[in-house]
């Protein structure tokens, strides 16, 4: 394998002499996250870095690229079944059922988009007001968005009332499809994704998990929490090149019109304007030469991650974030934003405000005094965050919390370093 694809990144797990020894505590990682040297990274929830697995696949891949699905020649063969074992790899990774679909797109955007077009007539969605605007604006006809509840158990109950009520509305004869997140983009707050299936269920509806923010932090399982469909984006998994998942069931999927018509997704074209078969299978919502570089890269990150202690891996970011989160506490004019209960569950994600300081300012000031990278705004989740600044004024009882907020998120190649250098910077604040 090369690994000089990108010669002049290092590992953000291997020590920097630019910057503090306690950089050193990141450990060896399974991945090899990359990063760039005196720059801190805690923008992982838009997009995480990329993996040294990832990159190298690629390489290794860069001189047999060629036409996927379309060609004899070696580059081409080598191509098709690289895409495919990509395919089973990923599918693996999500625990997807053997008679699951397993759909390249963009990202989990996309792959919503794709699901959205593909329910039956009639289907009414279920959502809560807290999603992402990716699981939130996709849905056509019939939605019920239900308000961001208090806690997980407020969640369940709020979906089996409203799923009741649908059901008697409807003797039960409509499709309904629930779609929420796995963990929040905003909060990093994990929802009760097998117990909302369990609900789900018991009213005849499927449900769609928004696996973008949970899947770069705890290892998902379709089939264990017997949920029906999970949208994944490849550039929150370390793996750029543009890959994200749709993964589920097959029927609504196969009866559908292909999201994308083109070559590719048929069996056989005639003459006449209409006389097309459309294929079964990802083929039929994957037309046109398919994004190969995006699903290796992808699949190379899901391998690593399959053969990594995540348990591990998941308690030295838990710690990161307690010693985030206990520092931010600290911080007299710093506010958390969350939903539930201040223990409740989740990913290595913080929202939060200095009071008084307009968010964007100080995303700028951190940026360029201190070389640390994060997002500010309302995060594509414009009902959530702006309810949640509400609410933290509200149990703070201050009115001087800017419209916006700031976001820092971890993951693999985070340090205790990365964390510290945040705290020290907000703290000193001009
Ligand atoms: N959805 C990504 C985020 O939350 C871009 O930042």
């Amino acid at each position: 394998m090369t690994t000089t694809l990108v010669p002049a990144l290092r590992s953000a797990t291997e020590p920097d002499p630019a910057r503090p020894a306690e950089a050193a505590d990141a450990g060896p990682g399974p991945l090899g996250v990359l990063g760039v040297p005196g720059q801190v990274n805690l923008d992982y929830a838009a997009t995480a870095p990329c993996a040294r697995v990832a990159a190298d696949a690629v390489a290794e891949l860069l001189p047999w690229y060629g036409s996927v699905h379309r060609g004899a020649g070696a580059a081409s063969r080598r191509s098709t079944l690289a895409y495919e074992r990509a395919r089973q790899t990923v599918g693996d990774f999500l625990g997807a059922r053997g008679d699951d679909h397993v759909i390249f797109t963009r990202n989990t955007t996309d792959a919503l988009n794709l699901l959205a077009r593909a329910l039956p007539a009639g289907t009414t969605v279920v959502t809560f007001a807290g999603e992402h605007h990716a699981n939130l604006l996709p849905w056509r006809g019939g939605t019920v968005r239900l308000p961001v509840p208090r806690s997980a158990g407020a969640a369940l109950r709020a979906l089996d009332a409203a799923l009741g009520e649908l059901r008697r509305d409807t003797d039960g004869a409509a499709p309904v499809l629930v779609a929420v997140t796995g963990a929040s983009n905003v909060t990093g707050e994990c929802w009760p994704v097998a117990e909302l299936a369990l609900v789900a269920h018991r009213h005849g509806a499927r449900i769609a998990v928004d696996a973008a923010q949970l899947a770069p932090h705890v290892p998902l399982d379709i089939a264990a929490l017997a949920v029906d469909y999970v949208a994944i984006s490849g550039h929150k998994l370390y793996a750029p090149f543009g890959a994200g998942v749709l993964a589920g069931r097959a029927d609504w999927l196969d009866a559908a019109p292909p999201y994308l018509a083109g070559g590719g997704a048929t069996t056989a074209v005639g003459a006449a304007t209409h006389d097309v078969r459309w294929a079964r299978g990802p083929a039929r919502h994957e037309a046109g030469t398919p994004n190969l570089l995006g699903a290796v890269a992808l699949a190379a990150v899901c391998a690593a991650l399959e053969s990594a202690d995540r348990t591990a891996l998941h308690a030295r970011e838990q710690a990161l974030l307690a010693r985030l989160r206990s520092g931010l506490a600290a911080l007299p004019e710093v506010l958390e934003l969350r939903t539930f209960d201040a223990a409740a569950p989740r990913v290595g994600i913080v929202s939060f405000v200095v009071a008084g300081r307009d968010s964007t300012r100080v995303a700028e000031e951190l940026g360029r005094e201190h070389g640390i990278g994060l997002r500010d705004g309302l995060f594509c989740a414009h009902p959530l965050t702006r309810r949640l600044l509400t609410e933290a004024a509200t149990r703070a009882g201050r009115s001087d919390l800017p419209p916006t907020a700031l976001r820092a998120s971890i993951g693999l190649g985070s340090t205790r370093d990365d964390v510290d250098r945040l705290l020290t910077a907000l703290a000193g604040l001009g």
